[in-house]
Protein backbone atom coordinates (compact mmCIF):
# COMPACT_ATOMS: atom_id res chain seq x y z
CA UNK A 1 0.00 0.00 0.00
CA UNK A 2 1.62 2.88 -1.01
CA UNK A 3 1.88 6.38 1.50
CA UNK A 4 0.66 9.05 -0.18
CA UNK A 5 0.99 12.97 1.04
CA UNK A 6 -1.68 15.44 0.35
CA UNK A 7 -0.64 19.04 -0.37
CA UNK A 8 -3.45 21.80 -0.47
CA UNK A 9 -4.12 25.13 -0.22
CA UNK A 10 -8.03 25.59 0.15
CA UNK A 11 -10.80 24.27 0.94
CA UNK A 12 -9.73 20.60 -0.30
CA UNK A 13 -12.89 19.19 -2.04
CA UNK A 14 -10.28 17.01 -4.47
CA UNK A 15 -8.70 15.98 -0.98
CA UNK A 16 -12.23 14.46 0.43
CA UNK A 17 -12.61 12.48 -2.61
CA UNK A 18 -9.22 11.12 -2.31
CA UNK A 19 -9.66 10.25 1.46
CA UNK A 20 -13.20 8.58 0.70
CA UNK A 21 -11.33 6.39 -2.59
CA UNK A 22 -8.42 5.63 -0.30
CA UNK A 23 -8.34 1.74 0.49
CA UNK A 24 -6.41 -0.89 -0.44
CA UNK A 25 -4.10 0.38 -2.79
CA UNK A 26 -3.45 3.70 -0.91
CA UNK A 27 -3.09 5.39 2.69
CA UNK A 28 -2.97 9.14 3.31
CA UNK A 29 -0.72 9.41 5.88
CA UNK A 30 0.21 13.27 5.89
CA UNK A 31 -1.81 16.75 4.23
CA UNK A 32 0.60 19.22 4.23
CA UNK A 33 -0.92 23.41 3.78
CA UNK A 34 0.92 26.40 3.00
CA UNK A 35 -2.31 28.58 4.31
CA UNK A 36 -3.64 28.23 7.64
CA UNK A 37 -7.14 27.56 8.40
CA UNK A 38 -7.11 26.00 4.78
CA UNK A 39 -10.77 24.43 4.67
CA UNK A 40 -9.24 20.98 3.89
CA UNK A 41 -6.98 21.32 6.80
CA UNK A 42 -10.37 20.30 8.91
CA UNK A 43 -11.42 17.78 6.70
CA UNK A 44 -8.31 15.83 7.18
CA UNK A 45 -8.34 15.83 11.02
CA UNK A 46 -11.94 14.79 10.84
CA UNK A 47 -10.17 11.65 8.69
CA UNK A 48 -7.68 11.41 11.64
CA UNK A 49 -5.00 12.41 9.23
CA UNK A 50 -2.20 14.05 10.79
CA UNK A 51 -1.70 17.95 9.01
CA UNK A 52 0.86 20.60 8.78
CA UNK A 53 1.19 23.86 7.63
CA UNK A 54 3.91 25.17 6.93
CA UNK A 55 3.63 29.56 6.20
CA UNK A 56 5.28 30.41 2.81
CA UNK A 57 5.55 34.41 3.80
CA UNK A 58 9.20 35.43 4.20
CA UNK A 59 10.19 32.23 2.94
CA UNK A 60 12.08 31.90 -0.58
CA UNK A 61 10.80 29.49 -2.80
CA UNK A 62 13.68 26.93 -2.26
CA UNK A 63 13.65 27.30 1.57
CA UNK A 64 9.80 26.59 1.62
CA UNK A 65 10.12 23.36 -0.46
CA UNK A 66 12.94 22.47 1.44
CA UNK A 67 10.77 22.54 4.67
CA UNK A 68 8.49 20.56 3.01
CA UNK A 69 10.78 17.80 1.49
CA UNK A 70 12.12 17.12 4.87
CA UNK A 71 8.89 16.54 5.92
CA UNK A 72 7.56 14.55 3.40
CA UNK A 73 10.62 12.80 3.44
CA UNK A 74 10.31 12.31 7.71
CA UNK A 75 6.82 11.51 7.17
CA UNK A 76 7.71 7.97 4.51
CA UNK A 77 5.45 9.73 1.88
CA UNK A 78 6.17 7.82 -1.44
CA UNK A 79 3.66 9.93 -3.62
CA UNK A 80 3.31 13.30 -3.66
CA UNK A 81 -0.25 14.77 -4.85
CA UNK A 82 -1.14 18.22 -5.74
CA UNK A 83 -4.61 19.13 -4.88
CA UNK A 84 -5.14 22.78 -4.97
CA UNK A 85 -2.04 23.33 -4.13
CA UNK A 86 -1.34 27.00 -5.22
CA UNK A 87 2.37 27.46 -5.38
CA UNK A 88 4.50 26.72 -7.72
CA UNK A 89 7.36 24.12 -6.70
CA UNK A 90 11.26 25.04 -7.41
CA UNK A 91 13.24 22.98 -9.70
CA UNK A 92 14.88 20.97 -7.25
CA UNK A 93 12.35 19.91 -5.27
CA UNK A 94 10.11 18.55 -8.03
CA UNK A 95 13.46 16.49 -9.72
CA UNK A 96 13.51 14.88 -5.95
CA UNK A 97 10.12 13.87 -6.71
CA UNK A 98 10.30 13.02 -10.23
CA UNK A 99 7.94 10.97 -11.11
CA UNK A 100 6.30 10.66 -7.58
CA UNK A 101 4.63 13.87 -7.57
CA UNK A 102 0.78 14.51 -9.52
CA UNK A 103 -1.67 17.39 -10.05
CA UNK A 104 -5.29 18.29 -11.06
CA UNK A 105 -5.30 20.92 -13.51
CA UNK A 106 -9.07 22.31 -14.40
CA UNK A 107 -8.49 22.47 -17.90
CA UNK A 108 -7.44 20.36 -20.61
CA UNK A 109 -3.94 20.52 -20.96
CA UNK A 110 -2.11 21.32 -22.49
CA UNK A 111 -4.76 24.08 -23.05
CA UNK A 112 -5.53 26.75 -20.70
CA UNK A 113 -2.28 26.31 -18.52
CA UNK A 114 -1.79 28.79 -15.17
CA UNK A 115 -4.47 30.47 -12.77
CA UNK A 116 -8.03 32.18 -14.55
CA UNK A 117 -8.56 28.69 -16.59
CA UNK A 118 -12.46 29.09 -16.77
CA UNK A 119 -12.73 33.01 -17.69
CA UNK A 120 -10.39 32.27 -19.97
CA UNK A 121 -12.24 28.79 -21.70
CA UNK A 122 -15.70 31.08 -21.70
CA UNK A 123 -13.58 33.75 -23.40
CA UNK A 124 -12.69 31.75 -26.05
CA UNK A 125 -16.23 30.43 -26.48
CA UNK A 126 -14.85 26.79 -26.29
CA UNK A 127 -17.00 23.94 -26.43
CA UNK A 128 -15.39 21.48 -24.49
CA UNK A 129 -13.39 21.48 -21.29
CA UNK A 130 -12.31 19.67 -18.39
CA UNK A 131 -9.51 18.20 -15.90
CA UNK A 132 -6.46 16.97 -16.39
CA UNK A 133 -3.92 14.65 -14.08
CA UNK A 134 -0.38 14.85 -14.98
CA UNK A 135 2.94 14.31 -13.80
CA UNK A 136 4.64 17.43 -12.22
CA UNK A 137 7.37 18.79 -14.11
CA UNK A 138 9.44 21.89 -13.44
CA UNK A 139 7.69 23.73 -16.31
CA UNK A 140 4.11 25.01 -15.02
CA UNK A 141 1.34 22.38 -15.60
CA UNK A 142 3.79 20.94 -18.57
CA UNK A 143 3.91 17.65 -17.48
CA UNK A 144 3.08 14.24 -18.84
CA UNK A 145 -0.89 13.69 -19.03
CA UNK A 146 -1.79 10.53 -16.79
CA UNK A 147 -5.67 11.20 -17.69
CA UNK A 148 -8.20 13.77 -18.87
CA UNK A 149 -12.39 14.29 -18.52
CA UNK A 150 -14.14 16.31 -20.49
CA UNK A 151 -17.70 18.48 -20.01
CA UNK A 152 -19.47 20.37 -22.30
CA UNK A 153 -19.06 24.35 -22.25
CA UNK A 154 -22.43 26.11 -22.35
CA UNK A 155 -23.07 29.13 -23.94
CA UNK A 156 -24.72 30.16 -20.42
CA UNK A 157 -21.73 29.53 -18.35
CA UNK A 158 -20.20 32.03 -15.79
CA UNK A 159 -16.46 30.60 -14.57
CA UNK A 160 -18.63 29.65 -11.43
CA UNK A 161 -20.71 27.22 -13.08
CA UNK A 162 -18.12 25.76 -15.27
CA UNK A 163 -15.96 25.37 -12.62
CA UNK A 164 -18.30 23.52 -10.52
CA UNK A 165 -19.00 21.13 -13.08
CA UNK A 166 -15.24 20.49 -13.92
CA UNK A 167 -14.79 20.06 -9.95
CA UNK A 168 -17.65 17.08 -10.32
CA UNK A 169 -15.47 15.46 -13.05
CA UNK A 170 -12.25 16.07 -11.44
CA UNK A 171 -14.15 14.43 -7.86
CA UNK A 172 -13.97 10.97 -9.89
CA UNK A 173 -10.65 11.38 -11.94
CA UNK A 174 -8.31 11.86 -9.30
CA UNK A 175 -9.12 8.65 -6.86
CA UNK A 176 -9.12 6.90 -9.91
CA UNK A 177 -5.52 7.67 -11.39
CA UNK A 178 -4.36 7.53 -7.89
CA UNK A 179 -5.16 4.22 -7.48
CA UNK A 180 -3.43 3.54 -10.79
CA UNK A 181 -0.41 5.19 -10.03
CA UNK A 182 0.01 3.54 -6.61
CA UNK A 183 -0.56 0.38 -7.93
CA UNK A 184 2.43 1.45 -10.46
CA UNK A 185 0.67 0.71 -13.36
CA UNK A 186 1.72 3.68 -14.61
CA UNK A 187 5.36 5.50 -14.17
CA UNK A 188 7.27 8.64 -15.76
CA UNK A 189 10.06 7.40 -17.95
CA UNK A 190 12.05 9.70 -20.21
CA UNK A 191 8.94 12.45 -19.80
CA UNK A 192 6.41 9.99 -20.78
CA UNK A 193 3.80 8.89 -18.92
CA UNK A 194 4.19 4.73 -19.38
CA UNK A 195 1.14 2.82 -19.07
CA UNK A 196 1.46 -1.14 -18.27
C1 LIG B 1 -9.49 22.39 -8.30
O1 LIG B 1 -10.39 22.75 -9.31
C2 LIG B 1 -8.12 22.12 -8.89
O2 LIG B 1 -8.16 21.54 -10.17
C3 LIG B 1 -7.56 23.51 -8.97
O3 LIG B 1 -7.97 24.13 -7.79
C4 LIG B 1 -9.21 23.56 -7.36
C5 LIG B 1 -9.03 23.11 -5.93
O4 LIG B 1 -10.25 22.74 -5.36
N1 LIG B 1 -6.14 23.48 -9.08
C6 LIG B 1 -5.43 24.35 -9.78
O5 LIG B 1 -5.94 25.27 -10.38
C7 LIG B 1 -3.94 24.09 -9.77
N2 LIG B 1 -3.29 24.95 -10.69
P1 LIG B 1 -10.27 21.92 -4.00
O6 LIG B 1 -9.43 22.68 -2.98
O7 LIG B 1 -11.73 21.94 -3.61
O8 LIG B 1 -9.75 20.56 -4.27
Amino acid sequence: MKQVAVLISGRGSNLQSLIDAAGDSYRIILVVSNVEGAGGLDKARAAGIATTVIPHAGKTREAFDGEMDARLRAAGAELVVLAGFMRILSDVFVRGWEGKLINIHPSLLPAYKGTKVHERVIEAREALSGASVHFVVPELDAGPVIAQAKVPVHPSDTPQTLADRVLAVEHKLYPEERKLLASDKVNLENGLAVFR
